[in-house]
């Protein structure tokens, strides 16, 4: 079974009389443990994608089929606890809690599942080693760099070991020395199994992953496997 199979997807917005047509009938599969870029120029339905990917919206038309499960047409109290469990977001922006410290950020997943308080301090200090922040746990997203703030939302994303990180311009907020950082986390996370999903706009960011689907003006043009050198 397919980790991802979306089946003409397609999202229109209502813009005054008129519908936008922002995805066009999307199509593709995705298997556990692929590295997959999206890829596409600004306004091309990047994000309109992630968001139905990521389970935060439903598509007008067409199927999406989660490990198995057609998710396409479900109301928001049904998609929550799916989007809770399968799904780990990493932003551009990073979204985190300015007010709580980095274990907290990353605890945080953990409380909204009930872990006890022990079991949120061991996880979420072990995701943020993972993620090369272990001497860190007591800082707030404003005592950290970017570069730190984003490896903070990726050791909240993989902390509830989640079958699918989807980031959407992980690096755009990032100079490039933070940026490839970030980026070798992904492909570390990759290696040791962890399907990643990244949005991006730039060619070589996507070049970290080990396929490129190319997305045009609503519809996929392209899909090619990277050769790594
Ligand atoms: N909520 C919305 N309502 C109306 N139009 C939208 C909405 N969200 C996105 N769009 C339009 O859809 C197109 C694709 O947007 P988006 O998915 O954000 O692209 P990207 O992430 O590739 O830059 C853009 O033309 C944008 O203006
Ligand atoms: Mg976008």
């Amino acid at each position: 079974m397919a980790l991802i199979e979306l089946d003409q997807i397609r999202k229109s917005y209502k813009m005054g009389n008129e519908d936008l047509e922002v995805l066009q009938g999307v199509s593709m599969t995705l298997d556990q443990g692929e590295y997959v870029a999206i890829m596409g120029p600004s306004g091309s339905g990047k994000s309109t994608l992630m968001h139905i990917l990521g389970c935060l919206d439903v598509p007008s038309a067409g199927h999406y089929y989660l490990l198995g499960q057609d998710v396409a047409k479900l109301q928001e109290s049904r998609l929550a606890p799916i989007r809770r469990k399968q799904i780990g977001f990493v932003f551009q922006s990073f979204n985190l809690l300015g007010a709580l410290n980095a274990l907290e950020n990353v605890a945080l997943p953990l409380l909204y599942q009930g872990a006890s308080a022990h079991e949120q301090r061991s996880r979420a200090t072990e995701a943020l080693n993972q993620v090369g922040l272990g001497d860190r746990l007591h800082h707030r997203p404003n005592q950290l760099s970017g570069g730190q703030q984003q490896r903070v939302a990726i050791a909240r994303a993989i902390v509830t070991n989640p079958p699918v990180i989807l980031a959407d311009e992980p690096t755009g907020n990032l100079d490039s020395h933070a940026g490839q950082e970030v980026l070798g986390i992904f492909s570390r996370l990759h290696l040791a199994g962890q399907t990643v999903i990244m949005i991006t706009h730039d060619a070589q960011v996507a070049h970290h992953a080990d396929r490129i689907v190319e997305i045009r003006d609503g519809n996929v043009v392209a899909s090619q496997e990277v050769t790594h050198a």
